[in-house]
């Protein structure tokens, strides 16, 4: 794939996802904005990138501490639970950087002392990605123990697919210079907010998509000449008329104001 093609890929799939992720970044005081670093004063991007390429996140070691049967929660934080609080958000992808839906999200990761609950299910719990491809886990920054350094563990898995068992960092670690398991590739982007922290990290999993399909979940809009106007939901093939051009939509999304089809190539082309 060329640098153009990724570029395009990469606007496209911002702009998919800007009217999905705006009220959950919203919500929750923007950790998806982690993972871009903004210059003051700058307007922070609002929405995720995939990663470059169509490169699948990797695999690691499910080690020695996994437990089936999680239960289904995304906050492993209970009253009285001690740690430094941690929210840890992002996406799953697949391979044309499109959403996952109901992908599955098993985490299990060691309480403030390094040590994994192999009796019970403490800092274990499983979730489901909604129609965005989002996720959030809601924890604590957990302990070190010996012989690696930070990390949690996760099983993800689209719906029929192969499970991706691997493992997410934290950056300036010492250890991660001396844990033969850690991957860089596997950092989380990791700011503070107060007393606690916010992490994000996005999957890739194989997940075959085809890059001008809309995601499963998407309302559509049959094919015809319209009028492109705000608000309205648009299937990729599309045809609207604007200034009195014709354009055809090449991504799905929701008209917003600026996103006029001469203003944004990225989801329409002339024709
Ligand atoms: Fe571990």
């Amino acid at each position: 794939m060329d640098e153009e093609t990724q570029l395009s890929r990469k606007t496209v799939l911002k702009a998919a996802l800007a009217a999905g992720v705006a009220a959950p970044v919203a919500l929750f005081g923007g950790p998806a904005l982690a993972r871009t670093s903004v210059a003051a004063g700058a307007v922070p991007e609002l929405t995720p990138e995939c990663h470059d390429g169509d490169e699948p996140t990797i695999e690691q070691t499910e080690g020695p501490y996994f437990k089936p049967n999680s239960p289904e929660r995304t906050n492993l934080v209970t009253p009285g639970t001690q740690g430094t609080r941690l929210t840890v958000t992002g996406y799953v992808f697949g391979l044309a950087c499109q959403p996952v839906n109901r992908a599955l999200l098993d985490f299990w990761q060691a309480d403030v002392n390094g040590a994994y609950d192999n009796v019970g299910y403490t800092f274990r719990g499983h979730q489901y990605t909604n129609a965005q491809g989002a996720f959030t886990l809601s924890t604590i920054v957990p302990g070190l123990y010996p012989g690696r350094t930070r990390h949690i563990h996760v099983k993800v898995q689209a719906p029929g697919r192969p499970i991706l068992t691997t493992q997410l960092y934290f950056p300036n670690e010492p250890r991660n210079n001396t844990d033969t398991i850690f991957d860089a590739r596997l950092l989380m982007t990791v700011r503070d907010n107060g007393s606690a922290k916010e992490a994000a990290f996005d999957f890739v999993l194989n997940v075959p998509q085809t890059p001008t399909s809309t995601p499963s979940t998407s309302p559509t809009t049959p094919p015809g000449d319209t009028t492109w106007a705000v608000g309205t939901v648009y299937a990729a093939g599309a045809r609207v008329t604007y200034g009195g051009q014709g354009y055809v939509c090449l991504q799905g999304h929701t008209a917003q104001p600026g996103w006029e089809p001469p203003a944004v190539p990225a989801l329409w082309r002339a024709g």
